[in-house]
């Protein structure tokens, strides 16, 4: 069944030439800045609807559009996700408290692709715990990332990620993945933050992929809220989100949302 599967996922792939990946640079660069400039004004006090309006803005001056928003209907530019919400988090008038964990997704359109990345930042003075959940997820982002060279397997990534985090003592969420990304927001294959190495398709130069851990401090499950979109942790325990777009080289992984390339 793996094997039929990863076979199937292979033809779906969509490789980017040299030159594709060159033109992704624009907008996951985009994504970049724009995450960095609300990193700047997130701070207690402020509502997440208010960081939301600042991203329009920003996106606005450089001619890019919001990847999420109406994306099967929802409603804003950024996902912002506070302390038990995992992702999908809709920005609302509510104040940020000092001592919040907020996790940032956000992705944008320009010149024909998306750029994809998120970041979570303390509000404030945040629980030793809280600190440590977030470091291990970004952590556990660069362990995945480590492993984006052609001629591993897809679940290699997964399996760094997994590992880390539970060494560390938290939970990797199952129910979301990463994905390959290009000219839509969402392509093959999908990016699993768990599972045994050695499996899923071959990693080539020209794939692209998202690659986003979501890991809880409590247990992995999650639910849904009301609104049909918000995700939580059903032990109400912190959760924490990193997430980059990343091209696959010859020379291996090359971070297209870094700002330092
Ligand atoms: N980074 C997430 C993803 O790529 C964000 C999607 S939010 C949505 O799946 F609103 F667009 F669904
Ligand atoms: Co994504």
């Amino acid at each position: 069944m793996i094997f039929a599967r990863s076979l199937m996922e292979d033809r779906h792939v969509v490789l980017k030439s040299r030159q594709e990946i060159v033109e992704m640079k624009a907008a996951n660069r985009i994504v970049a800045e724009i995450l960095d400039a609300i990193k700047g004004i997130v701070r207690p006090g402020i509502t997440t609807e208010e960081l939301n309006g600042f991203a329009e803005e920003k996106l606005r001056e450089k001619k890019a559009k919001p990847a999420f928003k109406g994306y099967r209907g929802y409603p804003k530019a950024l996902c912002t996700s506070v302390n038990s919400q995992v992702v999908h988090g809709i920005p609302s008038r509510t104040p940020l408290k000092d001592g919040d964990l907020l996790s940032i997704d956000f992705g944008a359109y320009y010149k024909g692709f998306y750029g994809d990345a998120a970041i979570t930042i303390p509000v404030g003075n945040v629980s030793d715990e809280a600190l440590r959940l977030k470091n291990i997820a970004e952590e556990a982002l660069y362990a995945g990332i480590k492993k984006a060279y052609p001629g591993n397997r897809l679940s290699d990534i997964s399996f760094a990620i997994q590992s880390l985090v539970e060494k560390n003592g938290f939970s990797v969420v199952r129910e979301f993945v990463g994905h390959g990304i290009g000219r839509s927001l969402h392509e093959e294959p999908q990016v699993p933050n768990f599972g045994c190495p050695g499996l899923g398709v071959r990693l080539k130069a020209g794939m692209v992929l998202a690659i986003e851990p979501m890991i809880n401090a409590g247990g992995s499950e999650v639910k849904i809220l009301q609104d049909g979109w918000t995700a939580v942790t059903k032990d109400g325990s912190l959760s924490a989100h990193f997430e980059h777009t990343v091209a696959i080289t010859e020379d291996g992984p090359v971070i297209l949302t870094r700002l330092d390339g």
